[in-house]
């Protein structure tokens, strides 16, 4: 079983109190920033990652970068995967199953912790960016990271999601039940916004980072730094 480890998030500043909004991704698990194009998902991603990176117990961190445009200036520090077939081989080779969460336990000290990065999920799942409703180009990597999302949390394994796309065929019923903590920003409509934080409202955001964060069945307005 995992040690009692802490990774404190700034998310950004309530939009009500103008307190900062803290959360502890090890206690939180998996966090979820999903919204339309160019509202301030990546944005929010790398103000994490720079905070992460300054943790005096700084977990390691793999950032899939699919779109080839977001993490290329992190190659010096983290593992940056770009190409699907690399990403196959972390997600099966290194992260896939319960076995290896307990020997990466094992192997690392004991305060040891992982942060997956995933921006954007669209792109890491399916191999064309189509929509029409088919199924998922390769199911084999979408299996593998509702795993990682799942069992990973207990094995101090986090998980970090953006997608621009609330369709249930992508941000699936088994994906969205594995965050408890999302980040809605401004939607194409109150569908989406619905689907991410169970009520509207995220349709009326202003964008740039102006976001709804959702906790423990609890709303709030926040912005993003
Ligand atoms: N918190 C913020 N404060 C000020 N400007 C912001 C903020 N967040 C985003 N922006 C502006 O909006 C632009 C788009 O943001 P970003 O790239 O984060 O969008 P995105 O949601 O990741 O879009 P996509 O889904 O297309 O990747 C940024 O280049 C920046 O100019
Ligand atoms: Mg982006």
């Amino acid at each position: 079983m995992a040690a009692d480890i802490s990774i404190p998030l700034i998310l950004g500043t309530d939009s009500a109190s103008d307190e900062f909004v803290k959360i502890d991704l090890a206690r939180t698990g998996n966090l979820l920033l999903a919204g339309a194009t160019k509202q301030g998902k990546s944005h929010c991603i790398h103000n994490l990652i720079r905070q992460i990176e300054t943790l005096a117990m700084s977990p390691e961190m793999i950032l899939f970068d699919p779109k080839k445009c977001e993490f290329g200036r992190y190659k010096d520090k983290f593992r940056v995967i770009e190409t699907l077939s690399d990403a196959k081989t972390v997600l099966f080779s290194e992260l896939f199953n319960e076995e290896i969460f307990k020997r990466t336990l094992n192997t690392y000290q004991d305060r040891y912790s992982i942060v997956i990065v995933i921006d954007e999920l669209l792109d890491l799942i399916f191999m064309h960016k189509s929509r029409s409703k088919q199924y998922f180009s390769d199911r084999l990597r979408y299996e593998a990271i509702i795993k990682i999302l799942t069992l990973g949390p207990e094995y101090n394994i986090f998980t970090i999601i953006s997608t621009q796309t609330a369709d249930k065929d992508i941000l699936t019923k088994e994906i969205l039940d594995s965050f408890k903590t999302r980040l809605a920003f401004r939607t194409i409509n109150g569908q989406d916004s619905r689907r991410i934080i169970k009520k509207s409202g995220a349709e009326n955001l202003l964008g740039k980072g102006d976001a709804i964060l959702y906790q423990e069945g609890k709303c709030r307005k926040i912005q993003c730094p």
